[in-house]
Parts: structure tokens; C-alpha cells; sequence
């Protein structure tokens, strides 16, 4: 299939380019580069080996949408993979308008455009985060939608209900949500990795920074949580895993799947294995053989105790589940920190 991938030089999306020319698909790129570097890409290209594989790339911001019809009057796309948003959680405490034009504002535009064209497929970066403080563990799909704790989590879970309604009135769309849990980790080759830009907010760039000597210690934001070790659970799942998924999830657009009468397919994405915070400092001290010094501080306001999923669903429609496990994800992840200490600015 020719994708359109939008928000492709960012962390999923680069891996995600990766798993698809693996599988014989081809990819356009768009993003604005908000928060991503070209770097990524012409790694990206490096990893498939193209010299005859260059990835069609356009600087453009989905909220454009004369942009976006240059690109669609250039190509005529199967799918879109959707990653393009903004997507640090406390930030979006501060700037609840930029992530709502954002994120939603942009997601009109591009499922506009895509229609105009003809291209009705769309598979949509969502996340653990739609299901709040979740009404049951391991959460499946049918557990209910909970309230977010922030603007950034609002637009996934909103963004879900907009591409449903609009699936429901059109039944030639075909959406998938995939429900993110933690990606961590990298690509193998240490090429390309997730390259945040200020303090990272996430667990484990934390780690990776602490442990290459950019910031000091890590705070373990609280060990008084109803957990086996007191420190918050969670579903990490190695980006490549989870850029396989997208690749699995393709299949929905395909006669198998459309010539039932279901047309928008829902599907959490983790490894099912619930890790501590201490789980993830210890496998990576362990596996890497590197110190990480961290203290015990307050819990974050915002935070649950455990959250991790039943993949089994992706596993029984799409045959798709994940093979690596925490070894792999504080290994991979580690490589990309310790060959790249500055990120994609070296
Ligand atoms: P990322 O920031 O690395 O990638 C997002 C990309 O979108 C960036 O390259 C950015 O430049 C681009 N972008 C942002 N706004 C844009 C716009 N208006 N037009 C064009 N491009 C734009 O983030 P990521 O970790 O790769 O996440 C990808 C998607 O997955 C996001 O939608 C994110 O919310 C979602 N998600 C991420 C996680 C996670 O932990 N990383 C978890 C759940 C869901
Ligand atoms: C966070 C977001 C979520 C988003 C996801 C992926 C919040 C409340 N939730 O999820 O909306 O989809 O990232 O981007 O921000 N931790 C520490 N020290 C740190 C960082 C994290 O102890 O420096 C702990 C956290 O308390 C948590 C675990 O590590 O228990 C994972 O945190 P993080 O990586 O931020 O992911 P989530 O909070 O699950």
C-alpha cells in the first residue's frame, strides 16, 4: 500500500516508516517538524537501504491545507497513518488552546483533504491515557473510556469520538485507534530513537539521560502507591512492537476485514506486562551496566498506580502481538542514548 504518514519524522512514526518498507509498503511523509529533525528520516532511509527507496518528505503542517492538497495532488494514498500532534502532557496544562488547534484543529483538516481524495482509511495515534484511571486491570477495549487529567489526553480521547461519528455517517471510512500503552526503547542499530527536546517528562529518556550524565538523578515520583513495590505500574511496549502494530492494523483496510460490517476497529497496543519504575532502573542498571542514582520524591499530581492492558484482542484479529521484552527495551534504548548523547544534534 502507499501510505501517507503524517508526523512521520517523530519517534513512532520514524520506527513505523521502518516496519512498512519492511513489509513492501511505500510512505509519503508529512510533518511540520515541531518536534522531530530531518536527521531522523535520512537515517530512516539508511536503515531500508534506499538507495531506490527515498521517502517522498513535505514540510508541511496538517493544519495547512492547501499544503496538504499539493501533497495529495501528487499521490494517491490507500491509508494514513496519523501520528502528527503535540503530545507533552504538562504542557498542555499551559497551552490548552495550542494542543486543542492542534491536534483536533489539524485532524479536521487532514481527514478533510483525505476525503476529497477519496483516501478513507485511517489508522490514529491514540493512548492508554483515553481510559483514565482505568475501571479494570489488565484493561481490555471494552473497558470504559474514563475522564483525562489533562488537554493533551482530552484530544485523543476526543479525536477518537470525532473519527467514529464521521465513520458512522460515511461507512466507506474505515478507523482504527490503536491505544497506546509506554513506547520505550529504539531501532536496533541505535540509529534513530526518541530525541525529546528539554527535560524529559517520560520515564524512560529520563533514565537514559541520567545514565549517560546529562541531568544528575532520577526522581521516582512516589513509592507509597498500591503497587508491589510501592513505585506506579505500567505497560512498556518496544516502539518497534508497537510500529508493527500499525503495519498488523493495515489489514483492516483490506476485503477480509471491510466486507463486514464493521468499520472502525479499536485496539490497545502494550505487551500486557505491568513493570515498576524500580522494574525499569533495575533491568536497566542490570542489563546496560550502568549506574542510574535516583531518590524517591512526591508523586506527580495526574498519575495512576497501575496501568497495563490485555493485548489479546490485536492478537486474535490481527495476529499481531509483541516479541521484545524489558531486556530488549532498556538495551535498545540505551544504545540509541549512549551513540547519540545529544540526540539528532551531534
Ligand atoms: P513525536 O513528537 O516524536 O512525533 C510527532 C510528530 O508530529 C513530530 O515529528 C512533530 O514535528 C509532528 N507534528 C506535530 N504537530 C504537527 C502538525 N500540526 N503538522 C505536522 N506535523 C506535526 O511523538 P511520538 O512519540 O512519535 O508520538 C506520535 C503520536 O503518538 C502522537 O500523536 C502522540 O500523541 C501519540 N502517542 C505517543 C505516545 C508516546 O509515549 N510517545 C503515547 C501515546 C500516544
Ligand atoms: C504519560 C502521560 C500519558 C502519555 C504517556 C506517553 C501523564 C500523567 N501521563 O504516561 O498521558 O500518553 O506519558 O507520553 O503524564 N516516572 C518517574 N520519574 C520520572 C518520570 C516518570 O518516576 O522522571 C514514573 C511515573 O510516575 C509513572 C512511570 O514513571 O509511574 C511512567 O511515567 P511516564 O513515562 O511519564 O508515562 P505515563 O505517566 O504512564
Amino acid at each position: 500500500m502507499h501510505i501517507l504518514v503524517t508526523g512521520g519524522a517523530g519517534f513512532i512514526g520514524s520506527h513505523t516508516l521502518i516496519e512498512l518498507y519492511k513489509a513492501g509498503h511505500t510512505a509519503v511523509v508529512v510533518d511540520n517538524l515541531s518536534n522531530s529533525n530531518p536527521v531522523a528520516l535520512q537515517r530512516v532511509e539508511e536503515i531500508i537501504n534506499s538507495g531506490n527507496h527515498a521517502i517522498p518528505f513535505y514540510k508541511v503542517d496538517i493544519r495547512d491545507r492547501e499544503g496538504l492538497e499539493r501533497v495529495f495532488a501528487e499521490h494517491r494514498f490507500d491509508a494514513c497513518i496519523h501520528f502528527a500532534g503535540l503530545k507533552a502532557v504538562g504542557e498542555s496544562v499551559e497551552k490548552p488552546w495550542e494542543y486543542y488547534e492542534n491536534n483536533i484543529g489539524g485532524t479536521l483538516v487532514l481527514v478533510d483533504v483525505m476525503r476529497k481524495h477519496g483516501c478513507k482509511n485511517i489508522i490514529f495515534s491514540s493512548s492508554a491515557t483515553v481510559y483514565g484511571d482505568p475501571a479494570e486491570i489488565p484493561i481490555t477495549e471494552n473497558c470504559p473510556k474514563g475522564q483525562c487529567t489533562n488537554p493533551y489526553g482530552w484530544t485523543k480521547s476526543m479525536l477518537e469520538q470525532v473519527l467514529m461519528d464521521i465513520q458512522k455517517a460515511d461507512p466507506e471510512w474505515n478507523v482504527v485507534l490503536l491505544r497506546y500503552f509506554n513506547p520505550v526503547g529504539a531501532h536496533p542499530s541505535g540509529r534513530i530513537g526518541e530525541d525529546p527536546s528539554g527535560i524529559p517528562n517520560n520515564l524512560m529518556p529520563y533514565i537514559t539521560q541520567v545514565a549517560v550524565g546529562k541531568r544528575e538523578e532520577l526522581g521516582v515520583f512516589g513509592d507509597d502507591y498500591d503497587t508491589p513495590d510501592g513505585t506506579g505500574v505500567r505497560d512498556y511496549i518496544h516502539v518497534c512492537d508497537l510500529a508493527s502494530a500499525h503495519v498488523a492494523s493495515l489489514q483492516c483496510f483490506t476485503h477480509a476485514f471491510t466486507h463486514s460490517r464493521i468499520h472502525t476497529f479499536i485496539y490497545n497496543v502494550g505487551t500486557g506486562h505491568g513493570y515498576s519504575v524500580l522494574d525499569m532502573v533495575k533491568a536497566f542498571i542490570k542489563v546496560n551496566g550502568v549506574d542510574v542514582p535516583y531518590s524517591i520524591k512526591p508523586r506527580r499530581a495526574g498519575d495512576i498506580a497501575t496501568c497495563y492492558c490485555n493485548p489479546s484482542k490485536a492478537k486474535a484479529e490481527l495476529g499481531w502481538e509483541a516479541k521484545n521484552g524489558i531486556e530488549e527495551m532498556v538495551r535498545d534504548s540505551w544504545n540509541w542514548q549512549k551513540n547519540n548523547p545529544n540526540g539528532y544534534n551531534a
